[in-house]
């Protein structure tokens, strides 16, 4: 797959996933049979995802991609930055078990129908949790909607207690979400996304990620390649 800044990666959002998963500097046969099992573990819940919600699957993979590219801006090894795309191509897996009626409702959604959609960062991080990847991606997962003023879920964390990794998740999870349409509201223009993200800097996302995102928006014309 290419990492590149935008929506367009060639071969399809979910057939180029499997380069991603590299498990890079580590060596021998017992590493490559891990690596396999791995791959098709990871493999199997983003087709799950796509069977269910094919926005959820694609969201994912442009978050994995997004991510990708803040951890890069970061200086973030590239271990770590593989580690980062299986987390944003994972981090919503948790929604599979979500009525389709209130993933895609078109008007508000109750308090109920809300805390449900609330329980698919634990939901997920329940699903990962007893795969053992070289990186915390299960805490990922369950963090990527807490927010450095606390108030963000499932704990209210406030900031270094959510792992970097999650911060940077969380700022490409957003910004994807608010330059997509969904049933309930038409989507954001890529300039009004980042205008928000940035009056929310270091109030509720990662300022150093944040200014990634900044970064990169000029840099590699991201703005424009969401479009
Ligand atoms: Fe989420």
């Amino acid at each position: 797959m290419t990492r590149s800044c935008g929506r367009d990666n060639g071969g399809g959002p979910i057939d180029g996933s499997w380069e991603l998963l590299g498990l890079r500097g580590r060596t021998g046969p017992e590493f490559v049979v891990e690596q396999k099992v791995l791959n098709k573990a990871i493999w199997a819940m983003v087709t799950l995802c796509e069977k269910k919600d094919a926005y959820t699957a694609e969201h994912q993979l442009r978050v994995a991609q997004l991510a990708y590219a803040l951890g890069k801006e970061l200086g973030l090894s590239e271990q770590q930055n593989d580690g980062i795309c299986v987390m944003g191509m994972v981090h919503d897996i948790g929604k599979v078990t979500l009525p389709g009626e209130i993933l895609n409702k078109p008007g508000r959604l109750s308090a109920e129908e809300f805390n449900l959609v609330k329980s698919h960062s634990k939901v997920g991080h329940d699903v990962l949790k007893n795969l053992e990847f070289p990186w915390p991606v299960a805490q990922v997962v369950l963090h990527h909607h807490e927010r450095l003023d606390g108030s963000g879920y499932p704990t209210g964390l406030r900031g270094d207690e959510i792992i970097l990794e999650a911060r940077i998740v969380a700022v490409a999870d957003v910004f994807d979400s608010m330059v997509s349409h969904r049933p309930y509201r038409p989507a954001h223009s890529p300039e009004e996304a980042l205008e928000e993200i940035v009056r929310c800097r270091d109030i509720l996302y990662d300022p150093d990620v944040v200014n990634c995102l900044c970064r990169i928006s000029e840099k590699c014309h991201f703005v424009r390649a969401y479009r």
